[in-house]
């Protein structure tokens, strides 16, 4: 049983900075001498990257992991550890719990795993480590940079804070991802320019309340008003340092630090893109007050209509949860009067589930299951109908993509079931809003990780397709024929415009 031969593999559950740390938890095994498993068949050590902010993705770790007892009873060899959310959330009590699993290893513990790990296997104890890195906090750097020769994906995601200060009642993120933490803004730009240098174009800015930045090297803000924060600043300080970057993102701000500095950013600054993901959870003001939310539906609105305003043709999307405790029919009206009037062209809604240490727990879980179901639903239909208007107001127009690879529509049918005969290649790129375009190019062109313009043509369900414009073509570099194209499936599974449930 050498350590060094041994395989392992990752399920990942739950939001981009779980799959941010799953590539982190890749590289820190690889990094000790471990290799990664194509299968879960073929491997010794079986890692699950678990979240637990609604129930659904909690029982979904349990039900999995309980399908590998059989095989652990047959084969004691092999190691299952849980790490992240449901890690940090159950601590060692989830080894009594889960009595066939090995290890349990919280977010913050990540670097600890390949010790843990080949303790296990040397005959040591089950163990568990899920401690917050409070007084001295670390952000895993990823693998890319200068000396590297593997290329990044085209859009990369850089942490830029973790944990939560705010005190949502449904949410079980203070407890599990801790206070905040930030990193500091020379870290950042680093990180950044190794992406960069390493083919990325695209960046997104990932923290539980990314927009609630601080950094010490950063001027103060000089402002009066509690809910400023030095993200505005640090944009500025991305924009500044990486001119070649195409495209900045960040995910998930939280609506109470959209003050007029940072829709000032979104004004000046041209690597912004045009969409912001700002979850309001809730168009009642009855509702959001228990949520502790901190606004009302009111300055939601108008927050969103200012980013609109400073940046033409800005989308929004959004995170809503129906059925909180106390949800009246006539508080679900108010927020499908809110998604209407900020016109979300996605959204992802979610039923109130109870979690545990969250204060919404004192309160009565009251609306029933099948109100929520159906106010879910109302919620998609009214969705779908905004990302088809939102979509039919594109066609004819021109648009810059940013080109992520092949379509994976590419050899599909048409309306007809006959097969799509092609003189080029079709390849799918992204706007600056998100929205996916196909569009076909000549095979001797250089596509991958350019910018494109392309003139919309079709409206599908959630993409578009387009036709590259003379222009666009002409910037194009000329393709290698050595160098096969990307398909960049990761990329495609990240920030859908598509509900997803
Ligand atoms: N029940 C249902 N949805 C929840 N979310 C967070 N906590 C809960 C809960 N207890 C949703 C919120 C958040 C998203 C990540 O998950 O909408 O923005």
């Amino acid at each position: 049983m050498s350590p060094v031969s041994a395989g392992f593999f990752v399920h990942t559950f739950g939001c981009q900075m779980n799959m941010h740390d799953s590539d982190r938890i890749r590289e820190t095994l690889v990094d000790a001498g471990f290799t990664e498993s194509k299968n879960e068949d073929e491997a010794a050590i079986i890692i699950f990257n678990t979240c637990s902010v609604r129930e659904k993705a909690e029982q979904k770790l349990r039900s999995e992991i309980g399908k590998l007892a059989p095989r652990k009873l047959r084969d004691p060899d092999l190691v299952l550890c849980v790490a992240g959310c449901v890690a940090q959330q159950e601590g060692e009590a989830l080894l009594k719990q889960i009595p066939h699993c090995d290890i349990i290893v919280g977010p913050d513990n990540i670097l600890e795993l390949p010790m843990l790990v080949t303790d296990h296997r040397a005959g040591g104890p089950r163990a568990a480590r899920a401690v917050f890195d409070v007084d001295a906090p670390r952000f895993l750097q990823a693998r890319f940079g200068d000396t590297s020769a593997e290329k990044a994906p085209v859009s990369a995601f850089v942490t830029t804070m973790k944990g939560c200060d705010e005190r949502c009642s449904f949410c079980i993120v203070p407890h599990t991802r801790g206070p905040e933490r930030y990193r500091p803004t020379s870290e950042i730009l680093e990180e950044i320019g190794g992406y960069v240098n390493a083919g990325a174009r695209e960046i997104v800015l990932l923290g539980q309340t990314v927009d609630s930045f601080r950094d010490p090297a950063l001027p103060e803000t000089g402002s009066e008003d509690p809910d400023e924060t030095q993200f505005p600043l640090l944009l500025r300080a991305i924009a500044e340092a990486h001119p070649k970057l195409a495209r900045l993102r960040y995910t998930s701000p939280h609506p109470r630090h959209t003050t007029p500095s940072l829709v000032r950013a979104h004004a000046e600054l041209d690597v912004l893109a045009k969409h912001v993901h700002l979850p309001v959870q809730s168009g009642s003001d009855r509702v959001l007050k228990r949520m502790i939310r901190r606004y009302t539906s009111a300055e939601y609105v108008r927050r969103a209509k200012a980013l609109q305003a400073a940046r033409p043709g800005l989308t929004m999307s959004t995170d809503i949860i129906v059925g909180f405790p106390g949800e009246t029919r006539e508080d679900f009206d108010a927020t499908l009067a809110l998604v209407r009037e900020v016109n979300f062209v996605s959204l992802f809604a979610f039923k109130y589930s109870e979690r545990p240490y969250t204060p919404s727990l004192k309160l009565k879980d009251d609306v029933t299951e099948v109100e929520k179901s159906e106010r879910l639903a109302e919620l998609f239909a009214l969705s779908g109908e905004l990302t088809q208007a939102h979509l039919k107001t594109l066609l004819g127009t021109t648009q810059t993509i940013l080109v992520e690879g092949r379509s994976k529509n590419a050899g599909r049918s048409d309306a007809n079931g006959n097969p799509i005969v092609r003189a080029g290649v079709l390849v799918q790129g992204r706007t600056e809003r998100n929205e996916i375009v196909h569009v076909e190019v000549p095979t001797n062109l250089a596509v991958d990780r350019e910018l494109l313009e392309v003139r919309v043509t079709k409206a599908y369900r959630h993409s578009l397709f387009g036709e590259a414009t003379e222009r666009g073509l002409r910037a194009l570099p000329m393709r290698d024929p050595n160098v096969p194209m990307a398909t960049n499936e990761k990329r495609s599974r990240r920030l859908p415009i598509a509900p997803v449930v």
